[in-house]
């Protein structure tokens, strides 16, 4: 139930304003669906959630520190639902390393990083969907970072302090898919 109000509320704040990043978390959020079936009921719910929100903080409403990971976690907080949802969107996709550049590691520590699978399919899910929402190698994902950016961008001087993460998340999140039986959708 709480998966379609998120939906609603992702549309409403990003696909008129942010045609391209709707596409994207539209692509994160249906191969989430896909993935859902094999997790427990409530890290189902918790994945599909986190994969309709984790980039509503780029919302112009929303983007109050212009850090996409805090701000959007900062709105999710304040609509009072579940304190895992608001840690993993302020800490997907190795949001710290950026805020490091950014200069808001101080807020973004009140929000845990719940390190588990859900997290780790939520990192794999969004760095291997392409801005206009189809599923892509993370290898590819992450040169479109780099090339979009540049090295001038906090999030391109993130890239390469990050990538041990982002490749440890996607890597373990590979491996526990694999186990279930689930064929990649990307080379
Ligand atoms: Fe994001």
């Amino acid at each position: 139930m709480r998966a379609l109000a998120d939906r609603d509320l992702a549309r409403m704040y990003l696909a008129r304003p942010l045609p391209r990043r709707w596409r994207h978390v539209q692509g994160v959020a249906h191969r989430a669906d896909t993935i859902a079936g094999h997790l427990n009921p409530v890290d189902a719910e918790l994945l599909v959630s986190a994969a309709w929100l984790h980039d509503i903080g780029y919302a112009p409403p929303l983007a109050t520190t212009g850090f996409h990971p805090l701000d959007g976690a900062v709105a999710i907080r304040e609509l009072g639902v579940g304190e895992r949802l608001w840690g993993l969107v302020a800490h997907h996709s190795a949001a710290i390393h950026e805020a490091r550049e950014f200069g808001v590691t101080t807020p973004l520590a009140e929000f845990r990083d719940e390190q588990g699978l859900v997290r780790d399919l939520l990192w794999y899910l969004d760095m291997t969907t392409d801005p206009d929402g189809r599923p892509v190698s993370f290898a590819a994902r992450m040169a479109d970072v780099r090339a979009r950016y540049g090295s001038e961008h906090f999030v391109g001087r993130a890239l390469g302090p990050s990538m041990g993460d982002r490749q440890a998340a996607v890597d373990r999140a590979i491996r526990w898919l694999t186990t279930t039986g689930y064929r990649l959708d990307h080379r």
